[in-house]
């Protein structure tokens, strides 16, 4: 199975800020529908609670610490393995996950593809995705979207290990 990060970061590898999302870009949600219908989506609980409802088509699959924890239509995992093997179990070829730092922080090192929208943004920010080096990974796409009266420039690349 592939596993897969999604993300979309600022100049300063910013990706949120009070639990939200700093940009609001069409084309680039347009983008992760198109990418993650289907498949199973893993997510930390804040950023599931920043959304607040599982999306429709896919398997939202949320990790917490707390045994406790359950949300209407998802699944909860307290390991990334747990998570694996739902998906797995499922026939999915392809783990989509989708953030926040946390769960980036944690998985970058065994992540096989990469999904990064780059958007030219300079605010604030308090969540950011991991410094990392691309220099190791194979460019497969990138498209290049101009600033819009809607939305900054960003350019959108693929990469695979
Ligand atoms: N720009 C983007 O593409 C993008 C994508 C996603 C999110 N975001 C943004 O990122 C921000 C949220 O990121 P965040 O880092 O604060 O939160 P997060 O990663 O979404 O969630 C953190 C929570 O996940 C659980 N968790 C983390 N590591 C775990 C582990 N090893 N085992 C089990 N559970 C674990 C814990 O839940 P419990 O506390 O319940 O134990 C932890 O509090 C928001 O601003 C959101 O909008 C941006």
């Amino acid at each position: 199975m592939i596993l897969s990060i999604i993300v979309a970061m600022g100049n300063n590898r910013q990706i949120g800020k009070d639990n939200k999302l700093l940009w609001h870009i069409s084309d680039d949600l347009k983008n992760f529908k198109k990418l993650t219908l289907g498949h199973h989506i893993l997510m930390g609980r804040k950023t599931y609670e920043s959304i607040g409802r599982p999306l429709p088509g896919r398997t939202t699959i949320i990790m917490s610490r707390n045994p406790e924890y359950s949300a209407r239509g998802c699944k909860v995992v307290s390991s990334f393995e747990e998570a694996a093997t739902i998906a797995e179990a499922a026939g999915d070829n392809e783990l989509f996950i989708c953030g926040g730092e946390k769960i980036y922080k944690n998985l970058l090192a065994q992540t096989d593809r990469f999904y990064l929208s780059y958007v030219d943004y300079d605010g604030q920010a308090d969540a950011f995705f991991p410094q990392f080096s691309i220099k190791d990974l194979k460019l497969i796409e990138e498209v290049r979207h101009e600033k819009t009266d809607k939305a900054p420039k960003w350019v959108y690349k693929v990469l695979e290990r």
